[in-house]
C-alpha cells in the first residue's frame, strides 16, 4: 500500500490501525457478521389467518393498535382479518382519557371498541393503574386524595365498558426489584401515597366495576435467562402468591414479552419454568406485548427477518407449552406502526422489522413463526 515517508508513514499506519479498530467496532456493533437465524426455515402448512390458526388450538391471537391507525384503511382491514383481539396502545391510559381532573375523553377508546365490535374482535383494556402516561395534573398529595382518584377512575372507566372487555390490565409494571424494597414493588406515586395495598384495592375496584372481565397483573422483563429477570420473576411470583392467598380477584398474569433478537441467546427455559409456577397458583397467563427488536442485528433484511422469526418461534414454543397460556398479543401487527421505530431504531438507519407484517403489509417469516408456534401448541 503506498503511503507517506518515514515518521509520516508510521503515523499514517497508526492512524489507519485506529480507524480500522473503530470500523471493526462499528461492524461489531452492527454485527454484520451475525446471522443467528442461519439455516432456519419457517414453512407453514395449509391456509388461514393468525386469528384462525390460534383459534384452531383454543388460543386467542391479536395485537395492539392506536385509534389513529384506523384511518389507514388497508391496515385496518388487515387487522380485522388477522386478529381476534385488540388492545388500545394508548387510548385507555390516564394520559389519553383524562384531559382534566373532572373530565374524561373516551373518543379514542370508543372508536377502537366500535371497530372491534364491527369486526368481531375481543378487546383487552390497558391499563387502569400505571406509573407512566399520567396527565400533568395528576399530583395527589394525600392518601385520601389518591384513593379517591383511583376509585373514581376505575369505577368510571371500567364501569363504562363493563361486560364488553375480554380482560383488563388492572395494574402495569408494579414490580421493580432495583428499587430496593423488600417486597420489590416499584417506587411509584401510587405506592408512595397508598402503600402496597393499592394493588389489591385496584383489583377489588375493577372486579366491582366489571365482574365479567378477566383481571390481569401485567409485567415486563420476565423473559430473559438473566439474574435481573430471575429476580423479577421471583418477586412477581411472591406478589401473586400474596394476592391469591388474600383472595384478591386477580385472574391472570400478563407477560409482556418485549424481546430483543440479540438477547434471546439464553433461551426461554427459565421463563417456561416460571410460567408453570404461575399456573400452579391457579392463574391464567397471557402474552400481552410480544415483539422482537432487531436493532442489534445486521441491516440485511433476510438475515434480520430470519433471526426475528427464530426468536418468535423458539419463545412461543416454550411459552405455549404451558396450557395456562391462553392468548398471544403482539405489540402491533405491522412494522408500519411499531413503537420500536422511535424507541429502538436500527443504527444503520434502516426501518426496523419487529412484527409479523412488513411496512407494505406483507407477511414476513415472523408471521410464519407465529403460525408454526400455534400449530405446534397443545390444544386448549
Ligand atoms: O397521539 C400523539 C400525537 O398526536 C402526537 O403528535 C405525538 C407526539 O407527541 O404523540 C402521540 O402520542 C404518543 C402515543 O404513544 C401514540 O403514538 C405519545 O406521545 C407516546 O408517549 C405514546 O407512547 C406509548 C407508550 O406506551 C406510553 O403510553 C407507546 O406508543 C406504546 O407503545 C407504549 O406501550 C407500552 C405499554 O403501554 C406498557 N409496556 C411497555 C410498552 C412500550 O413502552
Amino acid at each position: 500500500m503506498s503511503g507517506p515517508d518515514g515518521i509520516g508513514r508510521r503515523a499514517f499506519l497508526a492512524a489507519l490501525g485506529a480507524a480500522g479498530a473503530a470500523v471493526a467496532g462499528a461492524a461489531a456493533l452492527l454485527r454484520e457478521d451475525r446471522d443467528p437465524g442461519a439455516g432456519r426455515a419457517f414453512p407453514v402448512q395449509g391456509a388461514g389467518t393468525l386469528r384462525e390458526r390460534a383459534a384452531a388450538r383454543g388460543l386467542l391471537y391479536g395485537a395492539a393498535i392506536d385509534s389513529s391507525q384506523l384511518r389507514d384503511a388497508g391496515f385496518a382491514a388487515l387487522f380485522a382479518r388477522e386478529c381476534g383481539v385488540l388492545v388500545p396502545g394508548t387510548e385507555l391510559k390516564w394520559l389519553a382519557l383524562r384531559p382534566a381532573p373532572g373530565s374524561y375523553d373516551f373518543r379514542g377508546a370508543d372508536a377502537l371498541l366500535g371497530f372491534a365490535g364491527a369486526a368481531g374482535l375481543q378487546v383487552r383494556g390497558h391499563t387502569l393503574v400505571w406509573h407512566q402516561a399520567l396527565p400533568a395534573w395528576f399530583a395527589p398529595t394525600s392518601a385520601s386524595g389518591a384513593e379517591r382518584m383511583l376509585r373514581e377512575h376505575v369505577e368510571t372507566v371500567a364501569g363504562r365498558y363493563a361486560g364488553r372487555l375480554h380482560s383488563w390490565d388492572v395494574v402495569n409494571e408494579v414490580v421493580e426489584p432495583a428499587h430496593g424494597r423488600a417486597d420489590a414493588l416499584r417506587d411509584s406515586p401510587w405506592l408512595r401515597l397508598l402503600g402496597p395495598g393499592y394493588i389489591a384495592t385496584a383489583f377489588h375496584l375493577a372486579a366491582a366495576a366489571d365482574p365479567k372481565a378477566r383481571l390481569v397483573l401485567n409485567e415486563n422483563w420476565l423473559e430473559l435467562d438473566h439474574p435481573d429477570s430471575e429476580r423479577k420473576r421471583r418477586a412477581v411470583l411472591r406478589l401473586l402468591d400474596r394476592l391469591v392467598a388474600a383472595s384478591v380477584p386477580v385472574h391472570a398474569l400478563g407477560v409482556q414479552c418485549h424481546l430483543r433478537a440479540e438477547r434471546a441467546a439464553g433461551g426461554p427455559g427459565r421463563l417456561r419454568a416460571f410460567l408453570g409456577e404461575v399456573a400452579a397458583l391457579g392463574l391464567e397467563i397471557l402474552v400481552t406485548e410480544l415483539d422482537v427488536a432487531d436493532a442489534a442485528l445486521p441491516a440485511d433484511v433476510a438475515v434480520r427477518d430470519r433471526a426475528v422469526a427464530a426468536v418468535y418461534e423458539d419463545y412461543l414454543a416454550a411459552v405455549l407449552d404451558e396450557r395456562a397460556v391462553t392468548g398471544v398479543v403482539t405489540w402491533g401487527l405491522s412494522d408500519r406502526y411499531t413503537w420500536l421505530t422511535g424507541h429502538a431504531p436500527h443504527p444503520a438507519g434502516v426501518p426496523v422489522r419487529p412484527l409479523p407484517f412488513d411496512r407494505e403489509l406483507r407477511p414476513k417469516p415472523a408471521w410464519n413463526a407465529l403460525a408454526r408456534a400455534f400449530a405446534a401448541a397443545p390444544r386448549r
